[in-house]
């Protein structure tokens, strides 16, 4: 979520989605539910609003922001889980689907939950800390120097994986690994001073890396770019907004590859990413790194 109140490139999800009186839709990410509000509002008494987000604190804020609708539907699910969410649907195939990936502010912004190096908190950085699993502490703990290189490599884009996997180990014989503190001042010891990004925290890409591969959500957008044309009804329109390149990819290939088969399901409505004004950047530094792209369902 954008700043607690506007959601990111809010306009362009409503010019592209355009939720019309009466229509089912899906708001896989709800968050702060910034998004599903416009969207609720637009599709007034006689549509239907499934909202769902793998986060229980983030359910329970929306519902508060979302009270006034009666036909919006709360589940506590991933947003993957297409079956469960069709069947909160009622079975009815949706006119507009809409994902807004990532974290939102409340979740980075309280040190407990382990997502941000702003703040000190246990490594814990799982969405949903109820379902059990591995939190970053245990990666941290029991994956190899190869093993977190490559996951920093890889979901992280950092260059300075093998450095930093390396400082980790050396670390973690002396100390466990268990506070986000700790670990943005291993990382940015472990990069040369002169190779520290300019805009970001040195940290950063580890912490993106980590949580990827925590809640592993390229799995989640994965079988959701699978499966969700079997739930959109013709004439349908899904959106995506990823904040890094290994998400934006993905959406764009899915889509394109949909449109692309000589029985094409899809229309790409986006040939380019849209991205935001400067204006919006200005107002909320989130936004920066937000790509939209958007697919209508023709058959
Ligand atoms: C960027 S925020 C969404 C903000 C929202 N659009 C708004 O206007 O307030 C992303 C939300 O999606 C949730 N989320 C991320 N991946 C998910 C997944 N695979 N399944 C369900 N929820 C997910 C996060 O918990 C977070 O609350």
């Amino acid at each position: 979520m954008a700043d607690g109140h506007v959601p990111v490139l809010f306009q362009e999800i409503l010019g592209l989605l355009a939720p019309a009186p009466g229509e089912v839709f899906l708001d896989g990410t709800v968050g702060g539910g910034g998004h599903a509000e416009q969207i609720a509002e637009r599709i007034g008494p006689a549509g239907l609003l499934v909202c769902a987000d793998a986060d229980p604190a983030m359910l329970s804020m929306a519902s508060e922001r979302l009270r006034r609708f009666p036909r919006v539907r709360l589940v506590h699910a991933d947003f993957s889980d297409l079956g469960a969410l069709r069947e909160a649907a009622g079975g009815r195939m949706f006119d507009g689907m809409l994902l807004d990936l990532g974290l939102s502010s409340p979740q980075l912004d309280d040190p407990s939950r382990g997502f941000s190096f702003r703040g000190d908190g246990p490594l814990d950085m799982r969405r949903d800390p109820g379902a059990g699993g591995a939190d970053a502490r245990e990666i941290l703990r029991r994956a190899t120097e190869r093993e977190l290189a490559d996951l920093f490599f890889r979901y992280g884009e950092e260059r300075f994986s093998r450095r930093i996997a390396r400082a980790l180990v050396a670390r973690r014989r002396e100390e466990p690994i268990e506070r986000t503190a700790q670990l943005a001042d291993l990382v940015r010891a472990a990069i040369p001073r002169k190779a520290w990004p300019r805009t970001i925290h040195p940290a950063t890409r580890v912490f993106q890396a980590l949580r990827i591969a925590v809640n592993r959500e390229l799995e989640s957008l994965d079988a959701f770019l699978d499966g969700f044309a079997a739930h959109l009804a013709p004439g349908g329109r899904v959106a995506v907004i990823s904040f890094h390149s290994l998400e934006d990819r993905m959406v764009k290939l899915s889509f394109r590859a949909q449109a692309s088969r000589t029985a094409a399901v899809l229309q790409v409505l986006t040939r380019k990413p849209v991205v935001p004004q400067e204006e919006e950047i200005e107002r909320n530094p989130r936004a920066a790194s937000a790509k939209l792209r958007a697919a209508r369902k023709t058959v």
